[in-house]
């Protein structure tokens, strides 16, 4: 029996393979990230009554503003509809919204709209959604590089006393036990610069099953694998066994 028999508490999910599913069907790549977003809204849901305690999507990539214009603008025009319509349901539910990324580079009302999304449901607890926009994990590290040099300047810390705990504080998601799982739609196996810093003992479970695909059905798949795999953070299975029969 290893820790792995429990529900992960953190899940980290790339939602990759919206424009592909899109295609398929002969419509615009738009389509599929409104699809995408039903998914979500569903798996949102699941995960919840799963007992999965927080959920971290990444929606939009720091290497996402590369992209056709019309498409940045669709997908701008998404989130916004998604923040004015999901915001209230998520909140009687009992889920915490947070946003992780370089927030700055957003317009304004969608800042605002950010923002009053994450005061008003700050103090839900039933289940956290962390949604990463603009964001990047080497972004991620370099900002809680300069936080610590910050506070080491400013006598807040003193240099010798900064260790991975204290750097884990910086970084997004700080407060946040690190993801368990992390789960890639689409076909692509890698991490696309996503929670860099925060996957360093996380489990990986890539999928074919395009992300407008991928149905509540898919994630009991995930977790199950899950569940069969034995965390080892370094140590042999022995030590594993003695430590979890302990
Ligand atoms: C990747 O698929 C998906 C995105 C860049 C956007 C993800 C956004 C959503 C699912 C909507 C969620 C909305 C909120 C508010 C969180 P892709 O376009 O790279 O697909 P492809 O690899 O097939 O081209």
């Amino acid at each position: 029996m290893t820790n792995t028999a429990e529900i992960p508490t953190h899940i980290a999910i790339v939602m990759d393979g919206n424009g592909r599913w899109a295609q398929k069907r002969k419509r615009p790549r738009t389509f599929g990230h409104q699809a995408g977003l039903k998914a979500l809204r569903k798996i949102v849901e699941h995960a919840g009554k799963s007992g999965v305690r927080e959920l971290t999507v990444f929606a939009f990539s720091s290497e996402n503003w590369s992209r056709p214009k019309k498409e940045v603008g669709r997908l701008m025009d998404l989130f916004m509809r998604a923040l004015d319509r999901e915001t209230k349901e998520l909140h009687e539910n009992g889920v915490r919204i947070r946003f992780i990324g370089d927030l700055a580079a957003f317009a304004p009302e969608m800042q605002q709209k950010i923002d009053s999304a994450m005061t008003q449901t700050a103090e839900n607890r039933k289940m956290t959604l962390n949604v990463a926009a603009n964001y990047g994990g080497r972004w991620d590290i370099v900002n809680a590089a300069r936080k610590t040099a910050e506070a080491v300047a400013n006598g807040q810390i003193m240099l010798d006393e900064v260790d991975e705990n204290y750097f884990s504080r910086q970084a997004a998601l700080g407060d946040s036990s690190n993801p368990d799982l992390f789960i890639r739609t689409g076909g692509e196996m890698r991490i696309s610069n996503f929670l860099l810093w925060q996957c360093a003992y996380t489990e990986f479970y890539f999928t074919p099953v395009l992300w407008p695909d991928f149905a509540p059905a898919v994630l009991d798949e995930a977790i199950a694998t899950y569940q069969s795999r034995e965390r080892r953070y370094g140590l042999t299975g022995e030590q594993i066994k003695d430590r979890y029969s302990a």
